[in-house]
């Protein structure tokens, strides 16, 4: 998954720029229009006004930005509605793919210096002014956050063998020139790599995988475990130096994830807007997606000291923006015909609202 993505020859991200909207492979919150990036420009600006009300440094931080369309709308907001913010505002983007760095860095060209990138979360600076002692106006406040990285990132991919009472790996292997899964139950794994019980007990942190549970689940039941992705989360909790991590993602709790009744998994490709299960197709010509662990994320920033504010359907985040703004169009702008249908796509069960989640978590 990691190759067929992330590639710097071959991969998916590295090679299609139109991949995203009507042309590509699958609609995101950000191709339905601007609205997605407005939105979330009000709520960011709620989040940091304080801060910038005592003196701190402000900055916004976006991981994983594709062609910076969302940065755009969203710093293009600030600009217009939310000047005094905007001013001394910092965006940075963390983003590991050269060629995705110049597509942002040419659309995002008219903000200037205001924007900048490293390509990767341990290289930001942290939000802090060089104060000789690390009082709270010269600690930093700000949002780190991301859209679709976390389900884009490479998982385990593990099945339930109903006979043996046992879990085991899935690998991935070559016949006659094709890929193909192959059972990796019955090899020691590699030198330092996981078993399939702990990447299990990795991803079932806190829920009692009780025996009953066990007896229901059906042979070949399928389980992706994304230790790279609760690695992320740890890792940007603890670069936020006070504020707020969110991620807008496909994703469910652990509970909903180990469910009988969701046998195959949630591992899937899409291509041209057909989603299927050949994950192992095309490697490189389409998008690989599994559903995030909320409940592992959830975990992985309290173990960094976050607090967690929610964990909210989009439809359910988005609407409680909105609301705010319905009563105060003069300092968001008027609801257009077209910011009303932009806002049924994001929110409608059918279409973003459901399968797409919201988890907010803060320090301070
Ligand atoms: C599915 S796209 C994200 C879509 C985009 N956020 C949007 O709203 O349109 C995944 C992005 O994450 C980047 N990426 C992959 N691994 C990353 C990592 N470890 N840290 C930050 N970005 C990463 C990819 O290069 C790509 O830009």
């Amino acid at each position: 998954m990691e190759l067929a993505l992330y590639c710097p020859d071959c991969g998916y991200y590295d090679r299609e720029k139109d991949s995203l909207g009507r042309r590509g492979d699958y609609y995101t919150s950000v191709s339905v229009g601007s609205l997605f990036g407005e939105l979330l420009g009000w709520q960011f600006a709620e989040w940091l006004e304080p801060g910038r009300a005592a003196g701190r440094k402000i900055r916004i931080v976006e991981a994983g930005a594709h062609d910076g369309k969302l940065a755009g709308d969203l710093l293009a907001w600030l600009r217009q509605y939310r000047p005094a913010l905007f001013e001394p505002l910092q965006y940075w983007i963390v983003e590991p793919s050269r060629r995705r760095r110049d597509w942002q860095r040419q659309n995002l060209a008219p903000f200037g210096d205001q924007v900048r990138w490293v390509a990767k979360l341990d290289e930001l600076a942290p939000a802090a002014s060089a104060a000789p002692r690390p009082q709270d106006s010269a600690r930093g406040w700000e949002v780190i956050f991301s859209n679709e990285l976390l389900d884009a990132l490479p998982v385990h991919r593990l099945g339930w063998d109903a006979q043996k009472r046992a879990w085991f790996e899935w690998g991935v292997a070559l016949e006659a020139e094709r890929f193909v899964w192959t059972r990796m139950a019955d090899k020691a794994p590699a030198p330092g790599a996981p078993t399939a019980e702990e990447l299990l007990a990795f991803s079932c942190l806190g829920l009692p995988l009780d025996n009953d549970l066990r007896e229901r689940l059906p042979d070949g039941f399928s389980l992706e475990v994304c230790p790279d992705a609760a690695a992320w989360w740890r890792a940007a909790a603890n670069a936020l130096a006070g504020g707020k991590l969110v991620t807008f993602d496909y994703g469910l709790t652990a509970d909903e994830l180990i469910r009988p009744e969701r046998p195959a998994g949630t591992l899937r490709a899409y291509h041209r807007h057909q989603a299927s299960h050949e994950v192992l197709a095309q490697p490189g010509e389409q998008d690989i997606t599994a559903h995030v662990n909320f409940t592992a994320m959830q975990k992985a920033g309290e173990s960094a000291g976050l607090q967690t504010e929610g964990l909210l359907t989009q439809a359910q985040f988005l609407t409680r923006i909105a609301a705010q703004t319905w009563a105060a169009e003069n300092r968001f702008g008027a609801w257009t015909a077209a910011r009303i249908r932009q806002f049924h796509t994001l929110t409608h069960p059918e279409y973003l609202g459901r399968s797409f989640r919201v988890l907010v978590q803060s320090r301070g």
